[in-house]
């Protein structure tokens, strides 16, 4: 039996906790120059079927980081790519790794190779959710507001992965989330549902403006994420108007930060301005990817 990391909705508030500790403290052990080898002689296997930047270089750079090594599989240089099925796939990275990032379409993917695998399986983001970049996000929020509670927190855009799993964070940690989306593109049914059984602290609406009044911290993801390309232009209509610019800025309370998981298509959903400007912790938000899964994985793969 073996602890993986799918999604956040299937962790405690305390342990989640716990990670974000870690996180900071190997943020500050990496800064000093401190040695914090908790991986030596370890292998992370790292399938991607999804293009990456920031995902693919902190993991692989974080595993060298503990002294260990990440692995990078393009699933389309590998026979899952020709159609190895899952279990045996995840059966035998087992045999030579000591945990596995993926990255992929349908989310049934990674709880399959979960159920096979003998080793911690981490989601690196699927279409239903993105769990490390919220451990990521809700680090830098941690840094720069010093809490993570009594902060109003929004969601512009679209009801995507990182939607969802800013809905699982709202549940596990019991902060107000406003989401607004267009019609027809709210988060995902089966999630909201859960967040709402659990008593989740959320308000939907249609209405950037609503969303963002007073709130402590905001944020946005592209209109159209990977595998979604040709619904662009169409996206485009139905998303105008929900973008995080000066205007909608000014709504906000007056120390709001601004997040956006990256990369961010400037002057769509956010404006060069506000990514540019002094609300945005963007930057530190990309940097804390590393941080927070040197976290997860010396916690995961502990031997
Ligand atoms: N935010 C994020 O996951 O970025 P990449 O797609 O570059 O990995
Ligand atoms: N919602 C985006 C996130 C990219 C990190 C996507 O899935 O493409």
């Amino acid at each position: 039996m073996t602890k993986d990391f799918l999604t956040l909705a299937d962790w405690s508030r305390e342990d989640l906790y716990s990670l974000l500790d870690l996180a900071a403290e190997l943020k500050q052990k990496q800064k000093e120059g401190t040695p914090h080898r908790l991986l030596e002689g370890q292998t992370l296997g790292m399938i991607f079927e999804k293009s990456s930047t920031r995902t693919r270089v902190s993991f692989e750079v974080g595993m060298f980081q503990l002294g260990g090594h990440g692995l990078f599989l393009s699933s389309g240089a590998t026979q899952m790519g020709r159609g190895e099925p899952i279990k045996d796939t995840a059966r035998v990275m087992a045999r030579y790794c000591d945990g596995v990032m993926i990255r992929t379409f349908e989310h049934r993917i990674v709880e399959e190779f979960a159920e096979w695998s003998y080793v911690p399986v981490i989601n690196g983001l699927t279409d239903l959710s993105h769990p490390c970049q919220l451990m990521a996000d809700l680090m830098t929020v941690r840094e720069h507001k010093g809490t993570l509670d009594g902060l109003s927190y929004c969601w512009i855009g679209d009801g995507n992965n990182m939607a969802n799993s800013w809905i699982n964070a709202a549940t596990v940690f019991g902060f107000e989330l406003r989401i607004a989306t267009p019609k027809g593109y709210e988060p995902d049914a089966g999630v909201l549902e859960r967040a709402n059984k659990a008593g989740a602290k959320l308000i939907l609406t249609n209405d950037p403006r609503e969303a963002a009044e007073g709130v402590d911290v905001l944020n946005t993801d592209v209109w159209a994420s990977m595998g979604q390309e040709a619904e662009q232009k169409e996206r485009e209509k139905a998303f105008a108007g929900f973008q995080i610019n000066g205007e909608l800025l000014k709504l906000a309370a007056p120390e709001a930060v601004v997040m956006h998981c990256l990369p961010a298509h400037r002057n769509e959903e956010i404006t060069d301005e506000v990514i540019e400007g002094p609300h945005s912790i963007i930057f530190d938000e990309a940097e804390n990817r590393l941080h927070a899964q040197k976290a997860i994985m010396a916690t995961l793969m502990a031997r």
